[in-house]
């Protein structure tokens, strides 16, 4: 839950929003809207940013302070687009906030971490303004900040997640291993650009993220990276949302540490750009990182 601390006087609450996988994710087709429809399971894992919001008692606009990760959009981070649109729906006068955002999940990497950073931001504003929104609009809103911040307002530890991600079916862990081994290639993609390449492409794969080929087409550096990770793990690795992170799970956050380890010792000139984190589903801060 929320901590509350008083700096000065005034509260300050934090949290730690998670960053997620897709075991699964299917694109059932495209929508009026443009958007496409999914069906996606989720899964919480134990990568986390740190977020605190307090009331900016000097200040007349809300702000953002970013650390850690370079590369966060400053102006129209999720963060601050979740209170000016909470703001906008209360329409009341609530007082400008002091947002802190320290990011430690890779930044446009498929982990989900702006969209969890906004369902964070709107549970802690709320909680700083003292106000609360029902839990169905709290959700409407959230879809409307973006596909993937329904599920992290949730709070599923996994969900099955469908439409354009506005409906969060929470489902039981569907997996017995509790390790992750993350890798996330130097590559930036953005989730618009994957959709928008997997239209144009005709057959849909077997892959159970059925972004792959769409991803993989978009980077060429993917496919390759991907081979080399099952050819030195011999695990299945799997991508996240529209990518680029690759991922395999395994039984204990230890296994995954050492099979990470033995990653970089035996191909470190392949993946010496890549960043590679073994998590748990639970701890706030990665077992092992690599650099
Ligand atoms: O909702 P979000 O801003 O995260 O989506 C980013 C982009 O990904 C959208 O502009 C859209 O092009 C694509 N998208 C989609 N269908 C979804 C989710 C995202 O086409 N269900």
């Amino acid at each position: 839950m929320d901590r509350s601390t008083e700096a000065f006087g005034l509260p300050t609450f934090e949290d730690r929003p998670a960053a997620k996988v897709n075991l699964t994710l299917e694109v059932l087709g495209r929508r009026p809207d443009g958007f496409h429809e999914l069906r996606s399971v989720f899964l919480r894992i134990g990568l986390t940013d740190r977020l605190s919001v307090s009331l900016a008692a000097d200040s007349r606009e809300d702000s953002l302070h970013l650390s850690g990760l370079a590369g966060s959009p400053t102006r129209d981070n999720l963060a601050l687009l979740a209170v000016a649109a909470l703001r906008h729906r209360f329409g009341i006068d609530l007082p400008p906030l002091a947002v802190s955002l320290d990011k430690r999940i890779p930044i446009a990497a498929g982990l989900g971490g702006g969209s969890s950073d906004c369902a964070t931001a709107m549970r802690l504003a709320q909680a700083c303004w003292g106000v609360k929104l029902a839990v169905d609009e709290e959700m409407e809103l959230a879809a409307r900040l973006g596909s993937d911040v329904p599920f992290f307002a949730s709070d599923a530890a996994a969900a099955r997640v469908e439409g354009r991600g506005e409906t969060v079916t929470p489902i039981p862990v569907p997996v017995s291993e509790t390790g992750l081994l993350l890798v996330t290639p130097p590559v930036k993609l953005s989730t618009a650009a994957v959709f928008a390449r997997f239209d144009t492409l005709d057959e849909l794969t077997d892959d159970a993220n059925q972004l792959w080929p769409a991803a993989a087409s978009l980077e060429a550096s993917l496919a390759p990276l991907r081979e080399l990770l099952e050819l030195e793990t011999r695990m299945q690795w799997l991508m996240s949302g529209s990518g680029p992170t690759l991922f395999a799970l395994y039984p204990s956050v230890e296994l995954a540490a050492e099979a990470g380890l033995a990653l970089v010792e035996d191909r470190p000139a392949d993946l010496k750009e890549a960043v590679i984190q073994a998590v748990d589903l639970v701890r706030p801060d990665p077992t092992w990182r690599y650099p």
